[in-house]
């Protein structure tokens, strides 16, 4: 069994990720929840996290609140893509929890180091909560078997001509993580702007009428609908999703392990991922980038997901 924690920006598709985690209760056992600022403020996306969880019915699972701006830079929010909630497009249940008062990084940082086996790390936001464990604690890369993070591309953006919106926010911690000399599987643009549910898959969620489902569908279509107006997306990629479908089905996504430096000092490319696609650079690799992904077995595991959640 794959133990876990998810450090997200709740967003929609961050969402969809932990809806999928929460789901493969046979393949992942999910021991909490982190949040940072991303999508929206760090006050939002950890309401916001809390709010899914409440949905889910899965009061018992930890969430802490993590970092509220990234380690130098101002915060860059995307209200365009997911509202002014983090989570527009339906009503989701008030909290019935509350959190933990353990800041995200200790929760972390005291996860891991209690942990008997290594954990799988999952960043969907920013990596500003993970860059700083690292510094914090170093001897937590002990316990950790890899990271699996949404975020750059290598020959995709959103956020900018250039860049990722995770790895944009926060270069410098992205930075800390590709440099950790830990494993590392970059899940990107390239591959999560495929991971898509469209408008059509939206109508048939839509469709199963259940206490999750009535209420992911109407998000699902506020993020499509904003996707479309923006990159003229025909539905919902669901980047943060596939992130965690890759540690629980690693086959659904095909990588090459090769050299990732993230761009901090560029004045038009700041948070790219430059990636050495071709070894020029005859640097040693250092993340495992995916490149191809199954995309209706992603979806299969999605609905059946979502399936599974109106049933608890
Ligand atoms: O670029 C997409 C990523 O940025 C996703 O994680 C989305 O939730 C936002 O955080
Ligand atoms: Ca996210």
């Amino acid at each position: 069994m794959k133990k876990i924690i998810i450090d997200c920006d709740p967003g929609h598709d961050d969402m969809m990720a932990i809806m999928l985690a929460y789901a493969s209760s046979d393949a992942v056992e999910l021991l909490g929840i982190t949040t940072v600022a991303g999508n929206q403020t760090g006050e939002k996306t950890f309401l916001n996290a809390l709010k899914v969880l409440t949905l889910l019915k899965a009061e018992n699972l930890p969430v802490a609140r993590g970092f509220d701006r990234p380690l130098t830079r101002e915060l860059t929010i995307a209200p365009e893509i997911h509202g002014v909630s983090g989570l527009d497009g339906a009503n989701l249940p008030e909290p019935g929890i509350n959190g933990i008062e353990e800041h995200a990084v200790d929760f972390i940082i005291r996860t891991l180091m209690q942990a008997a086996e290594p954990l799988i790390l999952i960043p969907t936001g920013p990596l500003t909560n993970i860059g700083v464990a690292l510094l914090k604690e170093p001897r937590i890369k002990k316990n950790i078997e890899r990271i699996v993070l949404m975020g750059g591309a290598v020959y995709d953006s959103n956020i900018t001509p250039a860049a990722e919106f995770n790895i944009y926010v926060d270069p410098e911690a992205a930075t800390i993580v590709f440099e950790s000399g830990l494993p590392i599987t970059m899940v990107g643009l390239d591959v999560t702007n495929k991971a898509m549910l469209t408008f059509e898959d939206i109508s048939e969620i839509e469709k199963l009428a259940g206490p999750v489902s009535s209420v992911v569908a109407p998000l699902l279509r506020f993020f499509a609908q904003a996707n479309c107006d923006i990159f003229n997306f025909q539905g919902a990629p669901l980047h943060d999703a596939l992130a965690v479908a890759a540690v629980i089905r690693p086959g659904i996504v095909k990588t090459s392990h090769l050299h990732v430096a993230v761009e901090t000092a560029g004045k038009f490319t700041r948070g790219r991922t430059v990636t050495d696609v071709y070894g020029i650079l005859n640097l040693e690799p250092n993340v495992d980038v995916a490149l191809e992904v199954d995309v209706p077995r992603f979806k299969e595991m999605m609905i059946g997901a979502i399936r599974e959640l109106d049933k608890r």
